[in-house]
């Protein structure tokens, strides 16, 4: 009993979940979400980080706000990609109160969405979907993507898919709340998971470490910020694009393409920075 105690202990990362909050209420603001996922306590913690996201403008060129919205703006291109070639399954992990997952249902009523996360994050999730009328073939399911086997594992909400479609995982908002061996171990789990599929991918956003970056310094102070509403650290991973990709490659990815916001400035409506961006974009396929 003490040993199952102990276990449940070291994976209980819901101190993270109140950042779905302000995150869900930045989309909302931005037009990007649905009203359905804004929640008193993303309201007060984007008044609360206004301040914040003033002095990042004024010092980097870009909110954290612009920096959320890049990588937002991104993803969803990545996912659209996905769709235009076929693929038919997505399981957006930590979905958080992004509405993500409802949008694409309404846009592609035929793909099948699964939203994982913590069970109180998930429940929660469910709950709001089933008042906004929740479309066929939209399940949430509680997943922590720490757990190596059981029900909530990334193993199990894996197996439970059509093997006979190609599928895509995305994770945002997530990462960077791990340390780089912690979520390397994750990425290998899912490179493997992931090889039962005939094709399959998984796209995430990643904040690198860029320490000769003019604005490195103000990242620091970001990074604290996040970490003290969270409870934790916000470390960030790897120094480069191609370390990054190498990094994906040694953990069991076949092919790792690695952007950066600014790549996709003539493509896409999206804010922008007047320096080199902080985000990074990964799609690696098994
Ligand atoms: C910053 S929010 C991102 C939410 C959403 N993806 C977005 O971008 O708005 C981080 C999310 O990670 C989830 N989370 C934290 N630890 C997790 C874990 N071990 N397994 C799965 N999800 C986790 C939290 O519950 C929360 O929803």
């Amino acid at each position: 009993m003490e040993q199952i105690n102990d276990i449940d202990t070291a994976t209980d990362t819901s101190r993270i979940s109140i950042s779905a909050h302000y995150t869900g209420y930045i989309w909302y603001k931005n037009g990007l979400s649905h009203k359905q996922f804004v929640t008193p306590m993303g309201r007060a913690a984007y008044w609360a980080l206004k301040p914040m996201n003033i002095f990042m403008q004024k010092m980097v060129g870009a909110s954290i706000d612009t920096f959320l919205l890049q990588r937002h703006f991104v993803l969803d291109h990545l996912v659209e990609q996905a769709i235009e070639e076929g693929f038919e399954q997505i399981v957006e992990l930590a979905a958080g109160l992004s509405s993500r997952g409802y949008l694409i249902k309404k846009a592609h009523p035929s793909i099948h969405y699964v939203e994982g996360d913590l069970p109180g994050m998930s429940a929660r999730k469910a709950e709001l979907l089933d008042q906004l009328g929740r479309a066929e073939g939209h399940m949430t399911q509680p997943c922590n993507i720490l757990d190596e086997s059981g029900t909530h594992s990334i193993e199990a909400l894996l197996g439970s898919l059509d093997k006979t479609k190609k599928t895509l995982i995305i994770t945002e908002g997530l990462v960077n709340y791990f340390d780089l061996p912690t979520i390397r171990k994750v990425w290998a789990r899912m490179a493997v998971a992931l090889k039962q599929f005939p094709q399959a991918r998984y796209v995430t956003e990643v904040y690198p470490k860029l320490e000769q970056h003019p604005s490195y310094k103000y990242v620091k102070v970001a990074q604290k910020v996040v970490g003290f509403f969270t409870q934790g650290e916000y470390p960030l991973h790897y120094d480069s694009n191609k370390a990054m990709q190498q990094g994906f490659i040694e953990d069991g990815f076949a092919q790792v393409a690695v952007t950066a916001p600014e790549d996709y400035y003539d493509k896409l409506d999206m804010p922008t920075s007047s320096r080199q961006s902080l985000v990074r974009l990964v799609a690696a396929d098994v």
